[in-house]
This record gives C-alpha cells, sequence and structure tokens, in this order.
C-alpha cells in the first residue's frame, strides 16, 4: 500500500520563497508515484492560529477547538513529512514551530525529510528544528536538502539553479522511502 508524505510548506507571508520551493520539489516526486503519495501542505491555507488550545497536547486531553481536530486529523494520517523551511534570524519560521506545537503524539515514530532555504542552504534553522521535531518523536533524516542563495537561486523560466542545490533530492527521497519501509534506524539522526 503507498504510503502517505505530507510536504509542508513552513512560511507563510506574502511573495515567500517557500512556495517555489515546494513546487520544485514536488517535480521530483514523480518517479515515487505508486509508493509515496505525496501531498502539500500549505501553513498559509492551514491558517492555524497562535497555539490556543487550553490544554498541553501531550496531556491526552481532548481538543477543544476545530481548527485544532482538522490539524491532528491531518497530521494522524501521514505515514512521513517533509519540512520546506526558510530561516529567519538563524532559526526555523514561528508558524512551523506553531503548527508542531498544536499536537504531540500525531508527530511520533514518523520519518522526516528536510528541506531548507536561505543564504546558506538554513543550517541553523534545520539544526534548531530538528531538536523540536525529535522531542516530538519525529525522525529527520541525517541528511538534508539546503538551496543556498535563496533569492537568486531560481533561473527566468522558474527552474532552480543546479549550483545552488546542495544535496541530491532523488537521493533523498529514496531514502525517506526507505526510511518509511523499514523504520531502520541507521539513517536517522
Ligand atoms: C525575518 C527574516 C529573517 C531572515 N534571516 C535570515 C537568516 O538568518 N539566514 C538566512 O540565510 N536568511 C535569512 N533571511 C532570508 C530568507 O532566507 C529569505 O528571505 C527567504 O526567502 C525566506 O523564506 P520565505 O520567502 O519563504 O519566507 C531572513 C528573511 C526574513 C524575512
Amino acid at each position: 500500500m503507498s504510503k502517505k508524505v505530507k510536504v509542508i510548506i513552513g512560511s507563510v507571508r506574502e511573495a515567500r520563497a517557500g512556495e517555489a520551493v515546494a513546487k520544485w520539489f514536488m517535480e521530483h516526486t514523480t518517479e515515487f508515484e505508486g509508493d509515496i503519495n505525496f501531498e502539500l501542505v500549505d501553513l498559509a491555507k492551514v491558517n492555524l492560529p497562535l497555539m490556543d488550545e487550553p490544554a498541553p497536547p501531550m496531556s491526552g486531553n481532548e481538543y477543544v477547538h476545530q481548527h485544532t481536530k482538522d490539524w491532528s486529523k491531518s497530521i494522524s494520517e501521514a505515514d512521513g513529512f517533509v519540512f520546506i523551511t526558510p530561516e529567519y534570524n538563524h532559526g526555523y519560521s514561528p508558524a512551523l514551530k506553531n503548527a508542531v506545537d498544536y499536537l504531540y503524539n500525531e508527530w511520533k515514530g514518523k520519518p522526516a525529510l528536510m528541506v531548507g532555504y536561505g543564504s546558506d542552504g538554513a543550517s541553523h534553522s534545520i539544526l534548531q528544528f530538528r531538536e523540536v521535531l525529535e522531542f516530538v518523536g519525529v525522525r529527520p533524516l541525517k541528511d538534508q536538502l539546503g538551496i543556498a542563495q535563496i533569492w537568486e537561486a531560481f533561473d527566468e523560466k522558474g527552474q532552480l539553479k543546479a549550483e545552488k542545490i546542495q544535496g541530491d533530492v532523488v537521493a533523498l527521497i529514496q531514502s525517506l522511502k526507505d526510511e518509511l519501509s523499514s523504520g531502520s534506524a541507521s539513517s536517522i539522526a
């Protein structure tokens, strides 16, 4: 049976680069069709308010708000994730932190590929985000994908310039696929 992977766009601001990065990523998923069903999740459209549940998600209490119940359903049905994260002041985006904080058990045990972009490939952002994801039980792949100098990474045809990419996107999707089917600890951080 095919696995479901949610590709989460972590920036929500106007004129964001995140959408173009996600589009570029999705173009590389076609050869995995049948094995993995990749679904884009745009946090700008999910539009969660700042975390407003009365009880901590790890308490086991019922969620109160409909937006939390909807978000819980969306993340529960995923087998794994691709996080598309910008770098803001050496950190990851507040939208991603908020989206993670809403839930707890829904994330647990699921592998994730990190895709970062910024001036140097978002290494600071991804490092910080890994710590938070690991706390909620996500298993980020050890290797990550970076896009450097994002403001000039796409050419006039909207294609991502090869020299800006750090990492092999198809090989990393293959690693995610391996993780989804085996769950082995060898390739996780
Ligand atoms: C508030 C803010 C802070 C930023 N800080 C960093 C940074 O610390 N490191 C970096 O590489 N890029 C930084 N940038 C540049 C972003 O990586 C770049 O603008 C990128 O396009 C942001 O992603 P987005 O367009 O999807 O929001 C920053 C951008 C913003 C808006």
